[in-house]
């Protein structure tokens, strides 16, 4: 019991584990880390174990958004667990639910490496991996292994299908994991596939939304549709994002996705200036603006995932009180170590 205290140890992790992975290239770690994870898993009782220790069980951290009930507000956000491999076990470090994907109908090898940078200085993480996936099939077979995780569907188009083809691609994701994922994102925010965030203009967003409503809508039990937008939206953007998510009948938003902004950064200029979208500590602000932007000018006519720098407990509650329902993390897990979740939940 003493190692794990040991290992649990929130100083522990800065101070010793994450330099150590930090001296290695950044993609590279993520899948030493997923593989160390599940290994775990596989000693008896090790699960229950990591439950034990990072989970919070607390009727009070149960929110009810979209028709569905979350045993607290702190998600895990898309992009780390993309084909759906590790759910189960990324869900005892105490995550209310997972967001799987970005998933493609067919399976996409990504750009090339090197594609992932970490700017230490700011806390932050500039990524081009370009919707690096197994593809949707794949990660179906896993999810039908699911028992109890609440589970996001992010899903978005192939590269090389041309935006007036784009529909399809979405409609084939939707199709497929419909009876595996609890709720749906249509991300059209992603600045690493090239031209994907000019479907976020109205004409091609309109009829986007309105097709996935639509075929939603054709079956008994429809699932929550949510919009993930970038955080780089003018205001006059937004505003056609609340009219855009009202006419569609959209369930909610997630705001936002990376930046393409590099302002007021600390780290070298080389690594600033690498191509791809910047998230962590540095999106903390802009990314709250537009969660409350949206929240005040719609009248909080719809839910809001505020995800974008969460790093500390009032980090998380800063959106919330922005106007999100629910929060999701991905940067500040890396920098900030497992225990976050926890640290965040029992502030809350
Ligand atoms: C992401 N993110 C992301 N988002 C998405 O909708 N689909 C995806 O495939 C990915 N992939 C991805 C990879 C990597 C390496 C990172 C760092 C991020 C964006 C992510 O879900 C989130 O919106 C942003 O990272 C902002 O949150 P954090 O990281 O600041 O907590």
């Amino acid at each position: 019991m003493r190692l794990w205290r040991f290992f649990y140890d929130r100083k522990v992790y800065k101070k010793l584990i994450r330099p150590i992975l930090f001296l290695f290239d950044a993609e590279s770690v993520h899948h030493f880390s997923f593989t160390s994870i599940r290994l775990l898993h596989k000693i008896p009782f090790v699960g229950i174990l990591v439950r034990r220790l990072f989970s919070v069980n607390q009727p009070k951290l149960e929110r009810h958004v979209f028709g569905i009930r979350f045993p607290n507000p702190i998600g895990l956000a898309a992009g780390f667990d993309k084909d759906a491999k590790l759910y189960k076990e990324l869900s005892n470090f105490g995550f209310g639910f997972i967001e799987i994907g970005t998933l493609t109908p067919k399976p996409q090898g990504g750009n090339p490496k090197k594609r992932l940078f970490r700017l230490v200085a700011d806390k932050g993480i500039i990524n081009r991996m370009g919707f690096n996936n197994q593809g949707v099939d794949a990660a179906i077979s896993r999810l039908k292994k699911n028992k109890n995780v609440i589970i996001g569907g992010n899903i978005g188009k192939n590269k090389t299908t041309p935006n007036d083809q784009a529909i399809e691609d979405y409609l084939i994701c939707f199709d497929a994991l419909f009876p595996y994922v609890d709720y749906f994102v249509v991300n059209v925010s992603s600045p690493n596939t090239p031209n994907l965030r000019e479907l976020q203009e109205k004409k091609p967003l309109t009829a986007l939304l309105q097709t996935l409503h639509t075929e939603n809508h054709k079956r008994k039990n429809p699932k929550p549709i949510l919009l993930k937008i970038a955080p780089d939206l003018t205001d006059t953007q937004l505003l056609d994002i609340i009219d855009i998510v009202s006419k569609t009948n959209t369930d909610g938003v997630i705001a936002t996705n990376t930046t393409i902004a590099r302002d007021g950064l600390q780290s070298d200029s080389e690594i600033c200036e690498e191509t791809g979208g910047l998230s962590g500590k540095p999106l903390s602000n802009r990314s709250t603006e537009v969660i409350r932007f949206l929240h005040t000018k719609s009248n909080g006519s719809f839910p809001i995932i505020g995800v974008g720098g969460i790093h500390t407990p009032q980090d998380a509650i800063d959106k919330l009180e922005a106007g999100a329902s629910l929060v999701q993390i991905y940067t500040g897990f890396v920098y900030e170590g497992p225990r976050m979740v926890k640290r965040i939940l029992k502030s809350l």
